[in-house]
């Protein structure tokens, strides 16, 4: 007897489990989360904890650097030992590479079942449905407009903080990046959409909102879904509006760019206090020969005067951006107009990266011929400069009266200490004994730094 039959006739199958691998911004962090719980709501599928027990394996990749998007296949390598493990595993591939090579993927690593954007995530179920049904791989890397919001589950909350995406996609097209092309032109979700989703959020206890996509402030919404030709509203209104619902008392927003980072926004923060006194702007350089060739629309003048405008309405807000190393053409003078810059604003916690040709973007065929060790050493000198203002920002708040969110228990202390954050995004570990924990988690309280570590700080209850 073979072992299928000698088996009952009904057997209650297990879930299915899936794992998700993540590369990149949070925009795919937001994916991923969104992937589960499609895959969750419509085929009760539970998360895999290991890749060794998932029945669903998903890479969610970013082609943002060269780095990156190299990992891909190597990953994708150790995938395929799992299917020799599992002949029935999917092995899906979405994200940026994907909507990028599409079909190419499945040339190189015939072992992918499925190929999918982010614009066609949503579509998961079916695909994996096609995929064992016919036999054959499924490729969709299409952008349908902004469909895939239509036909997302409601929010699952984990604790008092949550990420909204607000829109999709970028029309910058700044000469050096790929994200135009992976994700498509800039789309708006319907501005009721957005808050009704907050609302339900809040209603939940979620107290921190993150408003997400590549360019926020570029926000341009239906404010009636059903009539998306009528009347729009921009970011500013957004913002006001999530600042009535109830409930709500901290709002972030990422990434947002400095050519729409107008007036009536940075008034806003003289009026709504629940707008956190932190800004994520990108620079990219502080020369303005090297701007231009990014094709950013700005000059460092035009992205000082922002931040003057702001600090005169926000005086405490900190600051935070990105930049490019080794852009094309990169001197030394330009290299220095940035150190400039960076000293001149005093940025917080940045991130910056050397510059990587990406295949199909204008940039890409630019002579470069400064040497990789020359670009290593600015990249050094810039980092250090960062990092020794992010210290002194860290040292100048121990005494400071700071409002924390409380998040969740403390990672190095469960029993002992509440974990949460100050408006600037530092991680506080505050004592507070067991028993008044779940009392003060998803509450804003105000604390005292103590202490300040290379990447926390420790603070007093007051
Ligand atoms: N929407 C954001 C950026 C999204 S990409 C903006 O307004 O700038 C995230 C960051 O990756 C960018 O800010 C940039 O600093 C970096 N980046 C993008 N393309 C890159 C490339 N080809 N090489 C190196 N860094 C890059
Ligand atoms: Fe990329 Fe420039 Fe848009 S960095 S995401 S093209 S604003």
């Amino acid at each position: 007897m073979t072992e299928k039959t000698s088996r009952p006739a009904v057997q209650p199958a297990a879930p299915q489990k899936v794992f998700v691998r993540t590369f990149g911004c949070q925009m795919n962090e937001y994916d991923s989360d969104k992937m589960v719980d499609i895959l969750g709501a419509r085929q009760g599928m539970q998360i895999a904890q290991t890749p060794e027990e998932a029945d669903v394996f998903l890479l969610n990749t970013c082609s943002v650097r060269e780095k990156a998007q190299a990992k891909v296949f190597s990953d994708l390598g150790r995938a395929r030992e799992l299917k020799k493990l599992n002949p029935n595993l999917i092995i899906g591939v979405g994200g940026c590479v994907a909507s990028q090579e599409g079909e190419a993927i499945i040339e190189r690593a015939p072992y992918v079942d499925i190929v999918f954007g982010p614009q066609t995530l949503h579509r998961l179920p079916e695909l994996i449905e096609a995929r064992r049904r016919t036999q054959k791989p499924q490729v969709d890397i299409r952008f349908p407009e902004i469909e895939k919001f239509d036909h997302l589950p409601p929010a699952r909350t984990e604790g008092p903080t949550a990420f909204v995406s607000i829109m999709e996609g970028c029309s910058k097209y700044c000469s050096f990046c790929v994200v135009p092309y992976t994700r498509g032109t800039e789309i708006s979700r319907p501005l009721e959409d957005v808050i009704t989703e907050i609302a339900e959020l809040a209603e939940k206890g979620v107290r921190e909102i993150t408003l997400l996509g590549q360019n926020v402030n570029a926000y341009l919404g239906a404010i009636d879904a059903a009539d998306p030709q009528a009347d729009q509203s921009d970011f500013t209104t957004l913002l006001e509006l999530v600042s009535e619902i109830e409930g709500i008392e901290r709002i972030r927003y990422t990434t947002s760019h400095p050519r729409e980072f107008s007036q009536r926004l940075i008034e806003a923060y003289g009026r709504l206090p629940k707008l956190v006194s932190h800004v994520h702007l990108p620079v990219q350089s502080g020369s303005d020969r090297i701007l231009s060739a990014m094709k950013r629309g700005y000059t460092a003048l035009e992205y000082k005067s922002i931040i003057r405008r702001l600090r005169k309405v926000r005086p405490d807000v900190a600051l935070s951006t990105d930049i490019i190393i080794g852009f094309p053409g990169e001197t030394e003078t330009d290299f220095a107009a940035t150190m400039a810059l960076v000293n001149e604003i005093g940025f917080d916690t940045s991130y910056s990266f050397i510059y990587s040709p990406r295949p199909g973007t204008p940039a890409a065929d630019l002579p470069d011929d400064t040497p990789k060790a020359t670009k290593l050493e600015r990249l050094q000198e810039l980092q250090s400069a960062i990092e020794a203002n992010a210290r002194r920002i860290s040292d100048a708040m121990v005494g400071t009266e700071q409002r924390i969110l409380f998040e969740g228990p403390s990672k190095k202390n469960p029993t002992e200490a509440l974990q949460g954050r100050t408006e600037n995004n530092r991680v506080v570990n505050v004592e507070v004994p067991l028993a008044r924990q779940a009392q003060l988690i998803g509450r804003l309280c105000a604390v005292r730094i103590v202490q300040a570590y290379p990447h926390s700080l420790r603070g007093a209850l007051i």
